[in-house]
């Protein structure tokens, strides 16, 4: 049975820096990073407008109060406060520490760090590397994992953790060149598995991001925190669906609709284009249904609006955002000097997630933790994005929350034993299960039914939802995870099995979309990225709690759990 003191589930930005703090803090702690991909093809790479910080190198009036306080007013007051202290206090030191590692971010004309606006903050404090600050990032941290001899697993599909008696004692993982599967005894575990966003079937994020640590920990009886909190980013490329940064809006850029109108005034008077997303998402979506979007030969009713950079002129376009227009002018062919490019809302970000406390330990209830069991990053939720995170604030949580949590990895470890496993039951178990699927003589191809889930969710919990429109979701959900029962797979070989693994991918995206849907039905009322047309309003009284739904394949129980205000009272949200 392979051991190492710590394996980390994701090679991400989260995943690489908990791996890097736990190498500094603890230099002889055996550490191992697994991952489906490369760590640096993992979806962190794919990160653009930047990483929030409030180093006051273009607003000297800026702190992290304020920082704080805009993205509590962002999350619809449901951060928890004492965990955005931490993200806005420790973001300062982090983005130097990365530069400090060779990071190299855009400057200034003094060579300070460059700062950009970004929606729903209230100065200039997103620092940037040009609009591929993920890749910028994520090459000096995997860099690093190899400075500090970390064992890296790529390519290894992770089956299952090894939860037994309140701890974590492992995991189970598949490897995809040949299909030899492993048990991996630690003395802990931490997931940094990254989001969900292909259980929507217009979505910025990378094929990769199938939720496969969300759903193994739900299968494994950890609650799911807030998951009907999706965030839609406004300017997804039409037809695509890829990101165009909301970093082209901070440098400038207007949406408008098919009058030419910068419909934002409508909406976010105050802050026009740079308003958060929810808010932009829905008065983009709204301008759709209400026949003001714009059409492909330019006529008014069609499925999406303009964003608009003509003004702004070639060269800042090439300087600031050159990675937007080669992707428009590649994929759609657009021209953004010269033309404006189709835009409309895209599944981007899962402010839910595996419920964390602020030292990264996974939580099984409202007042309990799992024992060994860590997570951070997209996949969890510890909460500071509450119902809609700030752009710029997931990089930020990638790297604070992932050097707090190698933290107390390194910390928590030194009293943990290796504990026994009983390996050839769990590689029985594994083996069965990639068994079953090959050999299965089923109905459907992953495809169709993957398609099918998608559209489902697209049309039954999107930007808007309401109770008879979400109940058909979950009629349609369960006839389709009936069918997810019956793919069949065509390739029934273990060298390089992409259909195997893409399948296991399925089984998960179907736990996700329960999870989401039956969240999502629970909260009535709007907040942030949640809005019920059937309940418009935000009710402090009845949801200013966190959800933590319970998944079993009989049902999804849901209980609440409070939200920590420290700082700020909860008040009207307006821009
Ligand atoms: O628009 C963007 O560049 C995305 C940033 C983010 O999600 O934080």
């Amino acid at each position: 049975m392979l051991q190492h003191d710590v394996i980390i589930v994701g090679g991400g930005l989260a995943g690489s820096r908990a791996a890097v703090e736990i190498a500094r803090t603890d230099p002889k702690l055996d550490i191992a990073v697994v991952a489906k991909t490369h760590p640096i093809r993992s979806h962190s790479v794919a990160a653009q407008g930047g990483i929030a910080a409030t180093l006051k190198n273009v607003d000297s009036d800026d702190n992290w109060q304020a920082h704080a306080f805009d993205t509590v007013k962002g999350s619809d007051y449901l951060a928890d406060q004492d965990a955005v202290a931490l993200l806005t206090q420790e973001a300062p030191n982090v983005v130097i520490d990365l530069e400090h590692m060779g990071v190299l971010f855009s400057r200034l004309e003094d060579g300070r760090i460059a700062q950009r606006a970004f929606g729903g903050h209230s100065y200039r404090r997103t620092c940037y590397a040009a609009d591929k600050t993920g890749h910028a990032i994520l090459h000096e941290l995997v860099n690093n994992l190899r400075r500090y001899s970390v064992t890296i697993y790529d390519e290894w599909y992770v089956m299952r953790p090894i939860l037994e008696d309140g701890e974590a004692k492992g995991l189970v993982m598949y490897h995809i060149e040949d299909g030899h599967i492993e048990v991996v005894r630690s003395r802990a575990v931490m997931f940094a598995t990254g989001g969900y966003g292909r259980v929507f079937n217009t979505t910025s994020n990378d094929f990769a991001s199938t939720g496969d640590g969300l759903a193994m920990a739900a299968l494994a009886g950890i609650p799911l925190e807030d998951m009907e909190f999706v965030q839609f980013h406004p300017t997804g490329l039409y037809p695509v669906g890829v990101l165009i940064s909301e970093a082209v809006r901070g440098e400038g850029a207007y949406l408008r609709n098919a009058n030419g109108d910068r419909f934002m005034e409508n909406y976010a008077p105050s802050k026009m284009e740079l308003a958060p997303r929810d808010i932009t998402s829905r008065a983009i979506a709204t301008e759709i249904r209400q026949g003001r979007g714009v059409g492909s030969d330019g006529s008014a009713g069609g499925p999406f609006v303009h964003l608009d950079l003509r003004h702004m002129g070639r060269d800042k376009i090439m300087s600031r955002v050159p990675f937007c227009w080669e992707e428009a002018h590649r994929l759609v062919g657009v021209d953004a000097v010269n033309e404006p490019m189709p835009v409309r809302p895209t599944a981007h970000y899962s402010m839910g997630g595996i419920p964390t406390n602020p030292r990264g330990q996974v939580r099984s209830s409202a007042d309990g933790l799992v024992e060994g069991f860590y997570a951070a990053g997209e996949c969890a939720c510890v909460s500071v994005h509450g119902a809609n995170r700030l752009g710029s604030n997931s990089l930020l949580e990638c790297v604070v929350y992932g050097k707090i949590t190698g933290a107390s990895v390194a910390q928590d470890v030194q009293k943990r034993k290796f504990s026994d496993v009983d390996e050839g039951k769990y590689l029985e178990e594994a083996k069965q299960q990639v068994r079953e699927l090959l050999d299965r003589s089923g109905k459907y191809r992953i495809q169709e039914v993957r398609q099918a889930l998608q559209d489902c969710m697209t049309e039954h919990c999107g930007v808007f939802r309401a109770e008879e429109l979400m109940q058909q979701g979950l009629v349609r959900l369960r006839e389709i995870e009936e069918q997810v029962q019956q793919v069949y797979l065509d390739d029934s070989g273990t060298l390089w099995n992409t259909e195997l693994v893409e399948a296991l991918e399925l089984s998960h995206l179907v736990v996700v979309a329960k999870t989401i849907l039956t969240s999502a039905l629970n909260r009535r009322e709007s907040r942030g990225a949640h809005f019920r047309e059937d309940y418009p309003t935000r009710d402090d009284e009845n949801f200013l709690n966190h959800t933590l739904a319970y998944y079993s394949p009989a049902g999804i129980d849901i209980a609440a759990m409070p939200v920590t205000l420290t700082m700020f009272e909860p008040q009207e949200r307006k821009y």
